[in-house]
């Protein structure tokens, strides 16, 4: 399949919403399924798997209301080799404006005789008998033969010949449990393609699980030997190790297009919030280090790196984080961060400092560093300040109070300096939680709409004496703001978090209407 370019185009398959919800813990709802379903429509999946319609009326809801009101995608119904699964999803499609029905039967010996107990014989006949009966009412139907990395050439090939001969359109061969070597699963690949009748009428598709760390080496080895299809998961959820992940999938096809040739509809800048939106209703955290969407994976610590990045990106960077959507600064300071990487962070907030400020800094900072993992922005400001002499931050949370329990409320009450005017006000706030109690008083010291987006904690060492680590995010108009505090109080952490958040966006909105009004002045 090649696009109006004359580039191979590889259709991506979504299967999060089925396949990555067998994760442990992930199950979601119909309106969160129908949520995600629209964040991956605009992040430009080609198929939805949105779940498995006869397994819960919840899941043929879900699979029904998304083939009503998703545009644009095919909707993909998922059933057994049994005629009830595919009576069930075809009626959750029926309305969809394109779609597909996916049967999967087992092919390996071990689930043959330990899951389905039948013969060979018995599977050919089932296959053949509910790919015709499918046929009946969907033209596109997708068969995967479970566990045929496992199965052997001569068994899978009679299956995929006789599910050809019924009218399957598309054959994916997965990879179950994760077992096969990237050159092994392309091979097998070019094998079918050459060896099995009928193969040149059909599409053919991949789908790997992650249990040796392979799955999208053993993808990209699949598009090497020809298939035109890839079935991922968001962030690689899925039973076990996951599945193949759509977005290093995606990046490896778009940052190597030297070597695959090949491209997808994928948006790259809607990569991050539909990783975020999963990840958080899924309720599983993603790993700092995993590629593309971890916190870490463009965020560098050496001095030596830092360096290199400032004086060009490409030095230690191969994709560009806000090409992904990425709104994270690129440079964590800490203690291997030189005076190039603290000048340079300080101007981002506006301030230039000569040469004897930037050493008192460096030299408060190098303290600093050595007692904690990392030094953030609004710790930085507070000794860029001393350094120049004068509070750089808006405002400054000078004490935080907060009285918790199981009662039913809970109330904060927090010292703020207003900078700016050169006053300080305690303000008080309450909740139904801690963290909302907090919010609520810092929120009064400030004039501008700030509005709270989300709230991220980690624990970030072990034991008793362990310290916590906030992230706030605010929206103010448009525009998303981040603050980082690490407390061993998690509370006071969060509140530092907001206040610094809520500083940067302060600091931004009224430098843009400052520059504005000067603007107006001159004009
Ligand atoms: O992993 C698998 O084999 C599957 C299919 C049934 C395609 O999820
Ligand atoms: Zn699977």
């Amino acid at each position: 399949m090649k696009n109006e370019t004359g580039i191979r185009q590889i259709k991506i398959f979504d299967t999060t919403l089925r396949d990555g919800e067998q994760a442990p813990g992930a199950s979601l709802d119909v309106e969160q399924k129908i949520k995600l379903a629209h964040r991956l429509a605009a992040l430009g999946v080609d198929t939805i798997e949105p779940g498995f319609p006869i397994s819960s009326p919840g899941d043929f809801q879900a699979v029904q209301r998304i083939s009503r009101e998703i545009q644009g995608v095919e909707i993909c119904g998922f059933a057994r080799a049994v005629k009830a699964d595919i009576d069930s999803a075809i009626r959750a499609t029926q309305d969809a404006e394109r779609r597909r029905l996916h049967m999967f039967l087992s092919s390996s010996n071990i689930h043959l005789d330990f899951q389905l107990k039948k013969t060979r014989a018995e599977v050919v006949n089932l296959a053949r008998e509910m790919v015709s009966y499918a046929k009946r009412f969907v033209d596109e139907v997708e068969f995967s033969p479970m566990d045929a990395t496992r199965t052997g050439d001569e068994f899978l090939f009679e299956v995929l010949e006789a599910v050809i001969e019924e009218g399957a359109t598309i054959l994916n061969i997965p990879d179950t449990v994760g077992f096969a070597l990237p050159e092994e699963y392309g091979a097998m690949f070019t094998r079918v393609m050459k060896g099995v009748r009928g193969s040149d009428r059909v599409e053919f598709s991949a789908h790997c699980h992650n249990d040796l760390g392979m799955a999208v080496a053993n993808s990209l080895a699949a598009i090497r030997a020809g298939v035109t299809h890839v079935e991922v998961t968001v962030n690689g959820v899925g039973e076990r190790a996951g599945n193949c992940s759509l977005e290093e999938l995606a990046m490896a096809l778009a940052t190597r297009g030297d070597h695959f040739g090949v491209t997808t509809n994928i948006r790259p800048e809607e990569i991050y919030a539909t990783s975020q939106m999963v990840s958080r209703m899924m309720g599983a955290p993603i790993a700092f280090n995993k590629p593309i969407v971890g916190r870490n994976a463009f965020q560098h610590e050496a001095g030596i790196h830092q360096d290199g990045l400032l004086k060009n990106r490409n030095t230690y960077e191969i994709m560009d984080p806000e090409r992904l959507g990425i709104p994270r600064s690129m440079i964590v300071l800490g203690k291997h961060s030189g005076r190039h990487a603290l000048r340079h962070r300080v101007a981002e907030f506006g301030v230039e400092l000569n040469n004897e400020q930037l050493e008192q800094l460096y030299t408060a900072f190098k303290e600093k560093a050595d007692r904690q993992k990392t030094v953030h922005d609004h710790e930085l400001m507070q000794l860029a300040g001393q350094a120049v002499d004068r509070a750089l931050e808006p405002y400054t949370l000078e004490e935080v109070q907060i009285v918790t329990g199981n009662g039913a409320h809970r109330v904060a009450s927090c010292k703020i300096r207003n900078n700016e005017a050169g006053s300080t006000t305690v303000y008080t706030g309450g909740g139904e939680g801690p963290v909302e109690a907090a919010v609520d008083a810092i929120r009064r010291a400030i004039p501008e709409p700030i509005e709270f987006a989300d709230l991220e904690l980690y624990s970030v060492s072990a034991g008793e004496t362990s310290a916590g680590e906030a992230t706030v995010t605010v929206r103010l108009g448009e525009a998303l703001h981040r603050g980082t505090a690490t407390n061993r109080d998690i509370l006071v952490a969060a509140a530092e978090a907001y206040m610094a958040a809520c500083n940067r966006a302060v600091r931004e909105a009224r430098s843009a209407g400052s520059q504005t009004a000067d603007k107006q002045t001159v004009s």
